[in-house]
């Protein structure tokens, strides 16, 4: 079938085939087909919408249009999982220490970030010495030693998804729930993942700011998972503030150190636990999820979630005696407090635009190029719902520069302060199964 044909029929409406999917996306994979029929079709599904059949086909076709990673050496179930954005997100850095604690294999792949804070290995790097140029052969042997190890992302995982993301960003066909679905899915299955649990954001900082758009998101994602052999479990968490206090690569290494030593955040801590507790059930460690609970905070309060995580730093050359010692962590030159404007109840933080701020400050890459600085971000002391007097902090400033007039201004933006008395969110506000 010729390209032309297959986008006439899905501007039409029409459903394409396994086939048909196919060999679209080995097309535009090689080249044979060109960006701009690529961008017809994606912005013909953009209007007409997916089918749940060829949304999961889809996923599949971009799954084996590169590199996809063997776990069969592993034994269990692997449970990968994946937040859909967010700001000072720094689950990942908990919750794979805290369930490998409890027998759950973590094998993961992870990137760098973009945007306002780096992505795990960023952060995993502000321990020095550590690493995650490990060939396969290590990171699996370390996976069934351990319980965990981190490995860099294949230059070559979901080559498609990559050219068709890119593609997308400059076509106005991003927004598109099949589209995203499908993209964020491929990378888990090419990961080697056997199941997921998905962490999908609503509120300010997410993708999807309305509670609806991460409802359908969410239910897409899991059907795909569901479809394809993988069992798949979505939270819808909010993120109408950042999540926890810090914002910052070192700064959320120190926060990650906290919660697993039981002394984090409390709705960092909800969070690992809720998502923890499916992932612990999704691998068979445990039969329910409260049974799972019980499991993770045993090993929060024990210590060997905290003796998972130096095992890991050390398995993959990090100095693990800075967990003792976080204050050995890189810390920046400047501290500004940012003292409250007026005294009342906090009623929004805007988190992607503290997270823009975070990144003027450095914390984050604006370009793939950009350098990050691993010791600079904010630390909030407030979050909504908390009373707040006249010229109290509300927020740490950590700076390399001593000129941050503009991530202040920022910061003060995105803080609202109200005179009456404001309820604090639910952090937890769905699960689809
Ligand atoms: N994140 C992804 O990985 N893919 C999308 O399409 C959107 C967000
Ligand atoms: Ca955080």
């Amino acid at each position: 079938m010729r390209t032309v044909d297959l986008i006439t029929k899905k501007r039409d409406g029409g459903e394409l085939t396994e086939q048909e999917i196919n060999s679209l996306i080995r097309g535009y994979t090689d080249g044979s087909i060109p960006d701009y029929q690529m961008s017809a079709m994606a912005m013909a599904i953009f209007f007409r919408g997916m089918t749940p059949t060829e949304r999961a086909n889809l996923t599949m076709a971009m799954v084996h249009s590169g590199d996809t990673i063997d776990l069969s050496g592993i034994s269990g179930i692997k449970v990968d999982k994946h937040s859909t954005g967010g700001v000072g997100d720094t689950t990942t850095l908990v919750l794979a220490p805290l369930v490998a604690s409890i027998g759950v294999p973590v094998a993961k792949m992870s990137g760098r970030g973009l945007g306002h804070t780096g992505g795990t290995i960023d952060k995993l790097e502000a321990v020095p010495g550590f690493h995650v140029e490990i060939d396969n052969e290590t990171f699996i042997d370390l996976v069934n030693r351990n319980g965990l190890a981190v490995i860099g992302q294949s230059e070559n995982l979901t080559p498609a998804d990559k050219k068709l993301y890119g593609l997308r960003d400059v076509t106005g066909t991003v927004n598109s729930i099949p589209l995203i679905a499908s993209s964020i899915m491929s990378k888990k299955i090419a990961s080697g993942a056997d199941a997921i649990v998905l962490d999908v954001k609503t509120g300010d900082g997410a993708f999807m700011k309305e509670m609806s758009e991460a409802e359908e998101l969410a239910s897409c994602m899991v059907d795909i998972g569901n479809r394809v052999g993988r069992r798949t479990v979505a939270v819808l968490s909010d993120m109408s503030q950042p999540l926890g206090n810090a914002i910052g690569n070192a700064l959320e290494v120190k926060e990650a150190i906290d919660t697993l030593r039981g002394v984090g955040p409390e709705d960092l801590t909800e969070l690992c636990l809720t998502l923890g507790s499916h992932m612990a059930v999704l691998a068979g460690v445990a039969s329910s999820k409260e049974e799972a609970r019980d499991l993770l905070e045993q090993s929060i309060a024990s210590g060997s979630a905290l003796d998972k995580f130096k095992a890991f730093l050390t398995a993959q050359g990090g100095d693990a005696s800075l967990v003792d010692e976080p204050e050995r962590l890189v810390t920046a030159k400047y501290r500004i407090e940012v003292p409250a404007k007026e005294e009342g109840f906090v009623a929004a933080i805007a988190a992607e635009r503290i997270g823009l701020a975070a990144m003027m400050l450095g914390a984050g890459r604006a370009t793939k190029e950009s350098q990050i600085d691993l010791a600079v971000g904010i630390v909030l002391h407030k979050k909504i719902g908390d009373r707040v007097q006249l010229g109290e902090s509300i927020a740490t400033i950590h700076a390399n520069s001593n000129s941050n007039d503009e991530a202040l201004a920022k910061i003060y933006e995105s803080i609202e302060i109200r005179p009456q008395p404001v309820a604090p969110p639910a952090l937890i506000v769905g699960e689809i199964k």
